[in-house]
Order: C-alpha cells, then structure tokens, then sequence
C-alpha cells in the first residue's frame, strides 16, 4: 500500500520511517516532509501546504493512496479528516469535532469537569477585566493559558502577579491572535510531566508506551520553554499501577466524555499528565495527535507494524489487535537545535556528518531540515533527533550522544543532560 503522511517534522520523519518497516507499505509520500523524508529510501516529499486539503485529495485520489495519516494538530483542527473522508479516503487522525480536545482548553476543560478527569483548578475568561479579578483571589505561581492553538507558546506560567496581569493582557491583545479571544487561568501544579499517548477507535483505547519530554532550552531544566529539547521511552515514573490509573481516570472518561458529545475519536489521544511527589494524577492538557518528539523515542521500540495499528483503529477493530508487541529496551532522543532557538534564529547552514553518526548506531531524524542543491541544510529551530536505543537507559543516553557529536551545522546547539532524572 501507498501512505501519505501529512506535516514537516521529526515526528513525520519517524512516522514514515517506521510505517517504510513494515511489508504491507511500499512507499510513502510526504506534504510537504523534510530534508530526511526526502532522503528516506521509498519516499518522496510532495511540496504541498499541509492545509491544502484539495490539494491533497486530488493527488491521493490519482495516486492510489490507501492511507493518509496527519501529523499536526492545525490540519486536524481545521477540519482535514473531515475533507479526505467526504472524499473517500482513508484518514488516521480525529475529525475537526475531536480535535476540539486540543484546539480549544477550555473546551477540554469542561470535558474533563463532566467527566470527572483530574485536572487542575482552573476559570475562563472572555475579558481581561474579570480575568484580573479573579487573579486578585489566587495564588502564585499561577498559569494563563491562550484557549487555542499557538505552537506551544500560548502558556506563560507566572511567578508574580504583575507577570499574570501582562500575560492576560498580551493574549487579549492578540499576539496569538484568535486562539487568544479566550483566556484560561490555572492553578499551577508541581511535579513531574510523562506524556501517555494512546491509539484509539473511539471504543478501545491502547496506550503506548509512555515518554518524558524536556521542555526547556537549557540544562537542568532551566530557561525558555521550547517544543522539546529531548526525550525517552518508557519513562520509569509511569509504573504499571499509574498506567492503569490512566487508562481509567483519564483515557477512558476522556472517550466516554467524547461520545456523550456525539463525537467518534478516531487517532491518537495524547495525555499531558502531571505527576505530583506523592503520586497524584492530572491531566495538563490533551493533545490530539502523536507528540513531538515523544513519537521519535516510542516508534523505535514498536515491533507491532503500524499500518496495521493504524488500520484497525481508522477501521474500529482494534479491540480485536493482540496486545501491541515493543521491544524490550529503551530510548532516548537529543534534538540538535539551531544556535538562538527558541528565539530567533538562522536557516540554511550545511550540515555535515549524519551518516558518520548512523554509522555510530544512531537513527537520526530530520526535524527542521530541507534537501537544498543536493545538500541537507537547517530549516528550522529544531533541526535533528538523534535517537539511541539500548537495553538500558544509560547505554540509549550514550549512544545518541556518541552520535550526536559527529554532527555539525553552524550553531548547533544541544543540552548535555538529556535523562538527568533518569540516570
Ligand atoms: P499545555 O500546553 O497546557 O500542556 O502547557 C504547556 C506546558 O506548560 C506544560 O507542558 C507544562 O510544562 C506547563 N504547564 C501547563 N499547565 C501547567 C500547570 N497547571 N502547572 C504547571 N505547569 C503547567
Ligand atoms: N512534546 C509535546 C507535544 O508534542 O505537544
């Protein structure tokens, strides 16, 4: 069968080199990909907008595609599945309905309230006025959120009054423009974030393995937050009885709130959780498609084909899959980001020295790259996911280090203390 992959990271990079494993997928095309899935043997970039739903059901249609799977959540929640289907294509990812779960925190909000999903204490707020108000009778640190979709930037966790204040009057005045006509204000909440990300059919629920990411751009967890500076799989923290928690405290309330909306969830339903010291469970936020890069350390260490998970899930069987089959081992990814990220920063410098790294054992995964005159240059903040994999953390933490140093770009830079908490 013909896949198409929808999005440009290294969360696509992996989606289409795992799905190129398995025997069923001869070939994969990508909208508009990156310089890695254009250097992916059996796969070719199709220079595409990922919001071009015309676009790319024009060319599905004429190329026999059997599958299109969406990797970012904005084509989700403007309605892409919705489109292909009307169309007759087959699409892994939830409808514009679903994917409400992601575009809009105060939507998920009140899903996790009706149901009964732990979650923080949290209030909404169409004006700044009443949202000052209701500062004034909280504590700090205290979190304002943007309602809707804003890159991952739309979070500012403040640690003074004065911090809130700008932050509730920066999101009314539009910098993330109309994901920010709604503002949520949080209780913050202390503790460690795993990310659990489970397939679905809108009945079963299975969840993969579960990742921790690093948020921040500098060592020790300290500095900016960014879209991820690293991860591995499975994380120690989410024993066996907090998975079962999960499962049903979050992921099962979650599609049961769902379909009492009406709503069939078909994809992926990402839970952010955070775990407290003493064990306690809340969720931070849904997402409503794989993670980034929580996908390029869970992938790796999957050994059950994913067509065929995908499949059963866009086909509503995948209570009948036997249990999913990973590779008893571990993972762990270092993004190489560009020098100034998550601020600003420049593309286009050459990089050199991937395939001394695959040599090393590594699998490298493009994130913000482009295939430029027969080279592979930076074109983006995020530009590499070197991942290792290995029976023990240690040895997966090592081996993407040892592979990541043979690579250079102008700039580079990477956090040294990938899995700290771990190690
Ligand atoms: P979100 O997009 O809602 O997951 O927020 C992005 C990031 O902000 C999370 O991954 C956390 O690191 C942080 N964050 C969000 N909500 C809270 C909260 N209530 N307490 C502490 N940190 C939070
Ligand atoms: N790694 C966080 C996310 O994908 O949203």
């Amino acid at each position: 069968m013909k896949v198409l992959v929808v999005g440009n990271g290294g969360r696509e990079h992996a989606l289409a080199w795992k799905l190129l494993q398995s025997p069923q997928v001869q070939q994969v095309v990508c909208v508009p990909g990156n310089g890695g899935t254009a250097s992916l043997e059996r796969c070719h970039n199709l220079p595409l907008a990922v919001d071009d739903f015309a676009g790319i059901s024009t060319y599905a249609l004429e190329n026999s595609i059997s599958l299109v799977v969406v990797g970012p959540e904005v084509p989700l929640a403007q309605g892409i599945t919705d489109y292909l289907q009307s169309q007759g294509l087959m699409v892994f990812g939830p409808s514009k309905a679903g994917a409400q779960i992601e575009a809009s925190k105060a939507w998920a909000k009140s899903l996790m309230a009706e149901t009964g999903i732990p979650t923080a204490k949290a209030a909404v707020f169409t004006e700044a006025t009443a949202a000052k108000s209701y500062l004034k009778t909280q504590k700090i640190p205290i979190v304002v959120k943007a309602d809707g979709l804003a890159a991952g930037k739309g979070v500012i966790v403040a640690t003074t009054m004065a911090q809130a204040e700008t932050a509730i009057d920066t999101i009314f005045q539009g910098e993330f423009g109309t994901a920010g006509n709604v503002v949520v204000i949080e209780e913050f909440l202390l503790g460690q974030e795993v990310s659990v990300l489970a397939l679905t059919d809108g009945i079963t629920i299975r969840p993969l393995l579960p990742a921790q990411d690093h948020k921040r751009i500098g060592e020790g967890d300290t500095g900016e937050n960014t879209g991820g500076m690293g991860a591995y799989a499975p994380a120690p923290i989410a024993t066996p009885e907090l998975m079962t928690r999960v499962q049903t405290e979050v992921l099962e309330r979650a599609i049961a709130g769902l379909t009492a909306r009406g709503i069939d969830y078909r994809g992926i339903l990402y839970a952010g959780l955070m775990i407290s010291p003493d064990g306690d469970i809340k969720v931070l936020e849904f997402n409503c498609r794989f993670g980034d890069p929580e996908t390029q350390v869970i992938l790796p260490l999957l050994e059950t084909p994913l067509e065929e998970l995908i499949l059963a899930c866009v086909e509503q069987r995948l209570g009948a899959m036997p249990p999913i089959a990973w590779k008893s081992a571990t993972a762990a990814t270092v993004v190489a980001a560009s020098g100034g990220y998550p601020g600003k920063y420049d593309k286009g410098k050459v990089i050199t020295g991937i395939p001394e790294a695959e040599t090393a054992g590594v699998t490298v995964f493009h994130a913000g790259t482009k295939l430029h005159q027969e080279q592979i240059v930076t074109d983006g903040g995020r530009v590499l996911n070197v991942t290792g994999i290995g029976a023990t953390f240690p040895q997966a933490i090592a081996q993407a280090y040892n592979g990541i140093k043979s690579i250079q770009f102008d700039g580079i830079y990477y956090r040294q203390d990938i899995g700290h908490r771990i190690l």
